[in-house]
């Protein structure tokens, strides 16, 4: 059985920002199985990372013209997978490189593990819409498995002890009306706030907050927003691409609707901001996926705070939830 949630194990995700290929191959990995992504002769391609010859990683090769060159006897692979040279033969070897499906979608380059891909990579808004100020920053990986990455995204509860001071204040709690919408194709859970952030820099950032809220579309995406009074004032959608049990590597998706502050300068707030959001919240996984390791398997119980937990996993698993609604009060 695999490991990964069939929704998981049969979606696209991402791999690279386009933006990251350069004259050198790439070596990632997706649920396990090594693979290069490189600059080919029609556009970005990606192979399983082995030569067919000895099986040396191809991404530790070289891109000559779109093709790549395995290092150990020179056997070239088109993007196509086909063997294009074999050094001193007169044709090519018959046996080609494997090829994964390739899209490009948002600045980045997706593959999927599925047989037979039916579906494109899917992009939820307002990765869809024009007009916004945007930015994508591709993550360096974390330990961390894929479920409890993506719920540490889309949490309420544990700011106020992990990132206290930064994206919550520790002891300054409001009443909150949360109300949990599932969808059969995505999850949402709206907080209703009404008040002004109560850490400094959402505070600056936001001015006042109306609503804040957490969604989750299958296979792994996670996304927050943030409403003010005029509607969106960010969102942040992150593509959590599983590269084996225990590793994650984000893709964040940032947007902004446009206004005084030039994009570039939103950039760099928002960047300077998450910075040690970020830091606190790898070392906080990495932690978590070791203890967790101790006992060999996650036992988890369902919070009172835990609004997307249930139908996190189930949309991963693949299922198709009933729709519901449910409300409730909290403090955050
Ligand atoms: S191992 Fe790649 S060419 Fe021989
Ligand atoms: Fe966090």
């Amino acid at each position: 059985m695999s490991a990964y949630p069939h929704a998981v194990a049969q979606g696209w995700h991402p791999i690279a920002a386009v933006k990251q290929l350069g004259a050198n191959p790439l070596a990632r990995s997706l649920m396990g199985t090594p693979v290069v992504v490189f600059k080919g002769a029609g556009g970005p391609a990606v192979l399983v990372d082995r030569c067919p010859h000895r099986n040396m990683a191809l991404s530790r090769g070289a891109v000559h013209s779109g093709e790549i060159e395995c290092p150990y006897h020179g056997w070239r692979f088109a993007s196509d997978g086909r063997c294009t040279l074999t050094p001193g033969a007169s044709e090519p070897a018959r046996f080609g490189a494997q090829t994964l499906p390739v899209a490009v979608r948002a600045g980045l380059v997706w593959t999927t593990l599925a047989k037979s891909p039916n579906t494109e990579p899917f992009l939820p808004p307002p990765l869809t819409t024009e007009g916004l100020d945007t930015f994508m920053w591709p993550v360096k990986p974390s330990r961390a498995r894929l479920i409890d990455a993506v719920e540490n995204l889309l949490d309420p509860a544990h700011p106020h002890f992990l990132h206290a001071g930064i994206v919550r204040a520790k002891n300054l709690r409001k009443p909150v009306d949360v109300t949990v919408r599932v969808h059969p194709t995505f999850a949402e859970a709206i907080y209703i706030e009404n008040a002004k952030a109560s850490a400094l820099m959402p505070r600056m950032l936001e001015g006042l907050r109306v609503a804040s809220i957490g969604r989750f579309f299958p296979p792994s995406t996670g996304q927050v927003a943030f409403e003010g009074k005029d509607g969106l004032k960010l969102a942040i959608t992150v593509f959590f691409t599983p590269e084996s049990e225990n590793v994650v590597r984000p893709f964040a998706h940032f947007a902004t609707p446009k206004g005084v502050a030039p994009a570039f300068v939103k950039e760099a707030l928002l960047r300077a901001f998450h910075i040690p959001v970020l830091a606190q919240d790898r070392e906080a996984l990495r932690k978590q996926t070791d203890d967790i390791e101790n006992f060999g398997a996650p036992k988890y119980a369902l919070g009172p705070l835990d609004f997307l937990f249930p139908a996190i996993n189930a949309l991963a698993a693949g299922e198709t939830p009933e729709p519901s609604e449910r409300t409730a009060r909290v403090e955050l």
